[in-house]
């Protein structure tokens, strides 16, 4: 893990005892779980748990990114236009994510479908998967580094008070987490 400022217990708190944007890397390891956990499916062979788990995936990726988009990236902006993180390298890697995931859902239908040869169609799935994994590695890593560091140096922490709270969105999977209040 990488970035100026230690995620505390919580996961809210920065060094200072501030509140900190480093906080939705929990957010990002949260994913992380739902992946492996469809990619445990697949390994089992059942395509349809491994196919309900990749729906939840997307829907918990896309709550994120929304909130990304719509509420932390205008204020990112205020930071003017910052090397190696300029906002449409953000949203172009949200689009390519979910580009794959959507061929990842539509491969998983076919493969329940039609179980032919599905050894190898697995194999070849994971192959791609293993893509994926890397570019959200990589977007998680310029997030961290870059998006989340600026968010804390161009807001107050009374604006982190009333922004934070609403970026873990009040779905079932993400209110386990115990920050939807
Ligand atoms: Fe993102
Ligand atoms: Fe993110």
């Amino acid at each position: 893990m990488t970035g100026s400022v230690e995620v505390s217990s919580t996961g809210k708190e920065g060094e200072g005892g501030e509140l900190s944007f480093l906080a939705l890397i929990r957010i990002h390891e949260h994913l992380n779980q739902l992946f492996f956990s469809h990619q445990e499916a697949l390994l089992m062979f059942n395509l349809r748990i491994a196919c309900d788990r990749m729906l939840v995936f997307e829907k918990e990726l896309r709550s994120h990114m929304k909130v990304e988009e719509e509420l932390l990236l205008p204020i990112y902006q205020r930071a003017g236009r910052i090397l190696g993180g300029p906002v449409e390298f953000f949203t172009g890697e949200h689009k390519r994510m979910l580009e794959f995931v959507g061929r990842f859902c539509e491969k998983l239908r076919e493969l329940d479908r039609n179980p032919l040869d599905l050894k190898r169609e697995i194999i070849a799935l994971l192959d791609e998967e293993a893509t994926f994994k890397h570019l959200v590695m990589h977007h998680d890593e310029r997030e961290q580094s870059i998006l989340y560091p600026t968010l804390d140096r161009v807001t107050t922490d009374a604006e982190r008070h009333e922004i934070l709270p609403r970026c873990f969105p009040a779905n079932s999977s993400l209110r386990q987490m115990g920050y939807c209040g």
